[in-house]
């Protein structure tokens, strides 16, 4: 345990909170990957109905639904039931869905093609509700070269709108890793790649126009488009909306010229972290850092634009690709379990249209050049403040934080309490924000009270969704509406983040793990191994 630089002496863990002063640790993002749980590799349907479609005058739905994430479990490990889901393919159909929702007062939540989200973003409340899927919702409406913008529905993987951007030379500056999200979802949590660069690396900045579909009165047929421009208030909310607000259908987004990235990697100890991060991140516009804490070693992604007519980088692979060694691919394989299929078929588009390096970039950062992953590797991007209501607050650097579920739910794991403690130290310590699409249960306990906007945010929410139909017990409970609260206290809780401990039971007493108070932080309760 010794090996790991968190102590309140540590640079990046300094008493104010501050990482140099500046940059406050914001983010501590936990994925929750389960590995041998997917057995093909073409990408499932998360959502799986028992009785094919019928219609409802001339929407076609399903009935008898199940609706997962992409990994096929949630955080709490339930399993969430629609009645019905919906597959619109034009707008005029998503309003007409909405109406029938609104008329008939059911629950409703919006699912994307692969339901990326961890968290349970996607479930409508009870057994009777519906989910309406966007995956046929993914067309490009508009291209203007000389405004650079362009319009698309929500249902639009990132892979296609990286891939039409380029036809007319245009690019999304920064955008996260995984090409299938889609443009609704990516705005639904916030979804960012890395810079402090411009506008900053999360997606939903870039967005200068959208159109909504929203409950309404009788008077309005049971539901309302609303087209939001830049600048109205309106927008700061529908931009990061978790979905309660009603169903994104169209997305205008600013781009830029297509340019092409020259990416290196350095590797350095880890002595100073706290010093580099910050003007490491100034320095290049996506710059991007992997700590290693167990080995002391950093790696720094040095990334930087560069002319497209550049010839000097290749076809945008960066030459890299020679490095890819077996090893990498499997663990590639392993990070991207359910969707190999895709990630492969990105690579070959990147490699035959020069469009960027950053799936390279992941293999190789995966890859570590050498370095292994003994269980917590924390990948580092950076963050800007946001206008969105439920965005970034200020200048951040995210801290991602992979592991992997144990298929056993009471199953503790190697290292728990050190994430456990990081975790609490991150959010209750130096109040750092969750990500709404991934974090553990615990992560999200008191966080609505960390975004100043957040009144604004339920305000409007009470404007677009009076009935808040498509609000659920877990939007309710992360919003603050919900007095319940968000810990789940049972045997073996806090071993996945459902709860901090109180009690031994909590953690798993009959494997050794007990719930202590946290090395560093006093105030934190992690399980921990007794020997
Ligand atoms: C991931 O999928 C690939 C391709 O189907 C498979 O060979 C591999 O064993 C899977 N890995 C895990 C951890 O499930
Ligand atoms: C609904 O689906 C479940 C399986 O998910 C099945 O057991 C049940 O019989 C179905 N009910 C109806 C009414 O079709
Ligand atoms: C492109 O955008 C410009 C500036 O907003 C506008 O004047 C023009 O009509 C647009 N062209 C198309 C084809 O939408
Ligand atoms: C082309 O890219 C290389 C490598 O990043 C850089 O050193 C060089 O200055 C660039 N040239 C132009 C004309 O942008």
């Amino acid at each position: 345990m010794t090996d790991l630089p968190f102590n309140p002496s540590s640079p990046s863990f300094s008493n104010t909170g501050r990482i140099s002063g500046v940059t406050k640790l914001i983010w501590l993002i936990i994925f929750l990957m389960i590995m041998n749980t997917v057995n093909s590799s073409a990408p499932e349907d998360p959502i799986k109905c028992s009785s094919s479609s019928s219609s409802t005058g001339v929407l076609k739905k399903k009935s008898n639904c199940t609706i997962t994430n992409y990994i096929g479990a949630f955080p709490d490990r339930s399993t969430c039931r629609a009645a019905e889901a919906f597959y619109p393919t034009t707008e005029a159909e998503l309003v007409s869905t909405v109406a029938y929702a609104t008329l008939a007062k059911k629950k409703v939540k919006v699912a994307t093609r692969h339901s990326h989200s961890l968290t349970k973003l996607v479930c409508p409340d009870g057994d009777e509700g519906l989910v309406i899927s966007t995956k046929y919702l993914d067309r490009v409406l508009n291209v203007n070269a000389s405004a650079m913008t362009m319009t698309v529905e929500s249902g639009m993987m990132l892979r296609q709108l990286i891939k039409e951007a380029a036809k007319a030379n245009m690019a999304l500056p920064y955008s996260p890793y995984w090409w299938g999200l889609t443009v609704g979802g990516m705005l639904g949590t916030g979804a960012h790649g890395s810079s402090l660069w411009g506008l900053g690396s999360q997606v939903h900045d870039y967005v200068i126009q959208l159109r909504i579909v929203s409950p309404a009165g009788p008077g309005e047929g049971y539901a309302k488009v609303r087209t939001l421009e830049n600048g109205n208030p309106e927008l700061d909310a529908a931009k990061v909306s978790l979905g309660v607000l009603g169903v994104i259908s169209q997305v205008t987004l600013k781009l830029q010229p297509l340019f092409k990235r020259s990416v290196t990697y350095m590797t350095k100890s880890d002595s100073d972290i706290g010093d580099q991060a910050v003007r490491f991140g100034r320095e290049h516009e996506f710059g991007e850092i992997t700590w290693y804490p167990s080995q002391k070693q950093v790696i720094y992604r040095i990334d930087n634009r560069v002319d497209s007519s550049n010839s000097t980088s290749g076809n945008g692979l960066f030459d890299f690709l020679g490095y890819r060694s077996l090893p990498s691919l499997v663990l590639l394989a392993l990070r991207t379990n359910g969707t190999v299929e895709e990630t492969r078929e990105a690579l070959e588009d990147i490699n035959g249209k020069c469009i960027d390096g950053r799936l390279t970039s992941t293999t190789l950062r995966t890859a570590a050049y050498g370095l292994t992953n003994d269980g917590i590797g924390i990948f580092m991007r950076y963050v800007t403040t946001s206008s969105a209501y439920l965005g970034k607050q200020e200048d951040s650097i995210d801290f991602d934080i992979t592991y992997y579920r144990s298929k056993d739910p009471l199953a503790p794991r190697l290292y728990e309490d050190i994430l456990e403690e990081i975790e609490q130290i991150a959010m209750f310590k130096y109040n750092g924000l969750p990500h709404w699409g991934k974090n553990r249960n615990v992560a999200f306990i008191g966080a609505i009270n960390k975004f100043e906007n957040a009144d604004k945010f339920l305000k409007i929410k009470q404007i677009y969704d009076p009935l808040g139909l498509f609000s659920s017990k877990w939007t309710d409970q992360v919003l603050g509406l919900n007095k319940d609260g968000l810990s789940i206290m049972k045997e073996g809780c806090a071993l996945e983040g459902l709860c901090i401990c109180s009690e031994d039971v909590h953690c798993a007493p009959k494997m050794g793990y007990f719930c202590r108070p946290g090395k560093v932080y006093g105030k934190a309760r992690v399980c921990a191994k007794q020997y």
